[in-house]
């Protein structure tokens, strides 16, 4: 299998990777669905929606900044770091994440685009301001944060119920329809609109490669499945091509 997908990326001239949380648990940031993952041991309800930051703005903070905590002390693994050796061989690259953690950009890579926003990222709901935002741990925490313009800061990412950013999800899709390759990795591929992306890619003709630890919805669609650590395969593709 890995030897199959060396030789697609060895022919390709451009890619779309797909990545998600698998592709981070390298780095100690905990996956959504796993044994030990965020929706096994959280309510995303009531911590991942418009109306838990509504109802209690505090305890939705409190858990973004555990998060925060948790991934501002982490590093870029093998894999992430595979995906910029990657984007510095293709002709062109566009690499699609739904994660928050900024991990992808800190180890190098540059085409990116996040899909469901950033953990770093706060936004005010009265004057939708925009600000970095947990970059640096801060002493004694105000929660909720709050816009200078008075209004309440939520954090900057896509939750259940919520529209993701159309222009990024069009790019992404416009991108994807023309790739000679798509590589999806470390996605349980069960959240949309992400899900629709690996039938998607074979409608309009890409060869699709998929890294996870398990089978998935988009096992039975692509023509390449590799079973393993995205921090151990990806750097073995690389090495080859
Ligand atoms: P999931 O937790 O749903 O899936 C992670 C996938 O990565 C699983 O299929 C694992 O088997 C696989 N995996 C774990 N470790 C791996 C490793 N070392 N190498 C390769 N694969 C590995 O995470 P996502 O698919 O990213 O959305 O979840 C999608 C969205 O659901 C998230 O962005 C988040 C969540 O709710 C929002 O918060 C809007």
């Amino acid at each position: 299998m890995i030897q199959k997908a060396i030789d697609i990326l060895k022919k390709s001239r451009s890619l779309f990777v797909l990545t998600g949380a698998g592709i981070s648990a390298e780095s100690g940031i905990p996956t959504f669905r796993d044994a030990d993952g965020l929706w096994k041991n959280y309510s995303a309800t009531d911590l991942a929606t418009p109306d838990a930051f509504r109802k209690d703005p505090a305890l939705v903070w409190e858990w973004y900044h555990w998060r925060q905590d948790i991934i501002r002390c982490a590093q870029p693994n093998t894999a992430h770091q595979a995906l910029v050796a990657m984007e510095n061989r293709m002709e062109s690259f566009l690499l699609l994440t739904q994660n928050v953690d900024n991990l992808h950009q800190r180890a190098g890579s540059r085409n990116i685009l996040e899909l469901h926003g950033s953990i770093f990222r706060a936004r005010c709901l009265n004057c939708r301001a925009t600000y970095a935002y947990g970059i640096e741990k801060m002493p004694d925490t105000v929660s909720p944060p709050t816009c200078p313009c008075g209004g309440i800061l939520r954090p900057d990412v896509v939750w259940f119920g919520e529209m993701i950013p159309q222009d990024i999800w069009h790019a992404a899709l416009a991108f994807c329809a023309t790739a000679d390759t798509v590589l999806i990795c470390g996605t349980s591929g069960v959240v949309w609109p992400a899900a629709a992306l690996p039938g998607y890619a074979q409608e309009h003709g890409s060869t699709i490669i998929e890294i996870n630890l398990e089978p998935t919805p988009a096992s039975n669609v692509v023509d390449v499945a590799i079973k393993g650590r995205a921090g151990k395969i990806l750097p073995a593709l690389v090495e080859n091509l």
